[in-house]
């Protein structure tokens, strides 16, 4: 949720104040609000003493704030109980309600009933977390001089507890922060763009070419040859940033009983690995999460080891996204990524090629200067473009094999984009990187 220190909260669905509790201890103000009054008279016994909650009984759908009058709105299963038209409505007036950079944080089951015991009505909804993100992203204002308030997405991530205790993902959460824009929301966003350039439809299709659970070079062999040199140990923490549909979080968590924390800006991408996880019914220790590896701030020294598979080249600012994986790292914490880079002398049909894809490529010299700017000791720096072109004809053999389930036009399409990629890494133009570094002790 972040910092409450001051904020003016209001919590919904509050109950007996299992949370209301722990949120009103540094906060200015809390509405705690519940329909039963029961609980809502529970919740008083038990946190009446703090002096800074109004107790209220209401229903949370019916209640009208004033413009601007909440810093944060919480709420913990609350949602799962109200038909879509409701959450639309109660989104709306969240946006009216919260201030500037105001923040809604709520957290659902999603999918399937979590607890062991049947009920003979339940009247939960437990829906696909992209039913929540279709809501939230439509949600927004319009302002009088032509541009609107919204709701930017910070994180969407399955509840950590959950993962570790009983190895279940279906319990989501989501922070959203109220922000405002002079255009429309979605035009600059490149959470949008990734899904598009990630539909549902492509994602199948690019796994199609570099097998299930895969979108990068090699597949599964890649990662199995690239995962041993993480050197990760039972139960260790490892990051994966942009970790697609998460092939190597499955592979990693299995193989070497480790747990896995996959991110990735894509919501298909993540709604794919959660669904996965989901429907697996051994568990997994793996957890997933939607947000933006350049911006996102995670708690530092908290990983063993980070991995990454060609995901770096959408992100500009290299040099702070190689600073707050440092920092994530714990002291001695491995870092193994490989990303597309760039050699001097490219042509202006590359730099076209580049722009069209929005890729930001580095050379590896660069990358060495800025791992080792960033705070570590560079392992190894390796240029793999000779196995970036084996995989790239492997992938253009699966295109050729796939022609029954997605069309001539389509294998046609991809297999022009595929020949112009292997083009580029033959030049020498489009090459890739492997990348071994260790965090340096302080
Ligand atoms: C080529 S795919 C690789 C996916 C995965 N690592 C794999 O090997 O299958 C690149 C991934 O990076 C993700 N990505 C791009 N920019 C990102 C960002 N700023 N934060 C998090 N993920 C990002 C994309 O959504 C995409 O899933």
């Amino acid at each position: 949720m972040g910092s409450t220190a001051g904020t003016r909260i209001v919590e919904l669905g509050a109950g007996i104040g299992r949370f209301t509790a722990e949120i009103a201890k540094d906060a200015k103000s809390v509405i705690a609000l519940d329909f039963m009054q029961n609980l809502i008279d529970q919740n008083k016994a038990n946190n009446g003493h703090m002096g800074n909650i109004e107790f209220r009984c209401g229903d949370a759908t019916q209640l009208e704030l004033g413009e601007k009058s909440a810093d944060i709105i919480f709420s913990n299963w609350l949602l799962m109980y109200l038909s879509d038209a409701e959450i639309k409505n109660l989104a709306q007036k969240m946006l009216r309600w919260l201030g500037d950079d105001g923040v809604v944080f709520f957290r659902e089951s999603c999918f399937r009933q979590s607890g062991d015991r049947s009920r003979a009505n339940n009247p939960t909804h437990y829906r696909n977390p992209r039913q929540y993100f279709d809501i939230f992203d439509k949600t927004k204002i319009s302002r009088p001089n032509g541009g609107y308030d919204y709701f930017e997405l910070v994180v969407c991530k399955s509840v950590d507890t959950y993962v570790k205790v009983k190895q279940n993902q279906n319990q989501v959460c989501w922070k959203w922060k109220k922000v405002s824009t002079p255009s429309n929301p979605s035009s600059n966003d490149l959470r949008y763009f990734l899904d598009t350039q990630y539909s549902e439809d492509g994602i199948s299709k690019y796994q199609m070419m570099f097998g299930h659970g895969f979108v990068s070079p090699g597949g599964i062999q890649t990662t199995e040859e690239f995962a041993r040199l993480l050197e990760v140990k039972v139960d260790d923490s490892v990051l994966d940033v942009g970790c697609g549909v998460g092939g190597a979080a499955f592979y990693l968590a299995d193989k070497y009983q480790c747990y896995v924390h996959g991110m990735d800006l894509s919501v298909n991408m993540i709604m794919t690995a959660l669904e996965k996880a989901a429907s697996l019914d051994h568990g997994s220790k793996v957890s997933f999460e939607v947000s933006n590896a350049a911006t996102r701030d995670l708690i530092g020294n908290s990983y063993d080891a980070v991995f990454s598979r060609d995901a770096f080249f959408y992100i500009k600012n290299k040099p702070l996204l190689l600073e707050k994986i440092n920092k994530v790292l714990k002291p001695g914490g491995r870092l193994v990524f490989t990303d597309y880079c760039r050699a001097a002398g490219e042509t202006s049909t590359f730099q076209q090629y580049i722009e069209e894809r929005g890729y930001s490529l580095a050379s590896l010299a660069e990358y060495n200067d800025m791992l080792a700017n960033a705070g570590f000791t560079v392992v190894s720096v390796e240029d793999r473009t000779h196995q970036l072109i084996s995989c790239l004809e492997n992938e253009i053999d699966n295109i050729s094999k796939a022609e029954n389930s997605i069309g001539a036009d389509t294998v046609q399409g991809l297999k022009a984009s595929w020949s112009s990629k292997l083009q580029f890494a033959r030049d020498g133009q489009h090459t890739w990187g492997l990348f071994v570094a260790i965090k340096k002790s302080a």
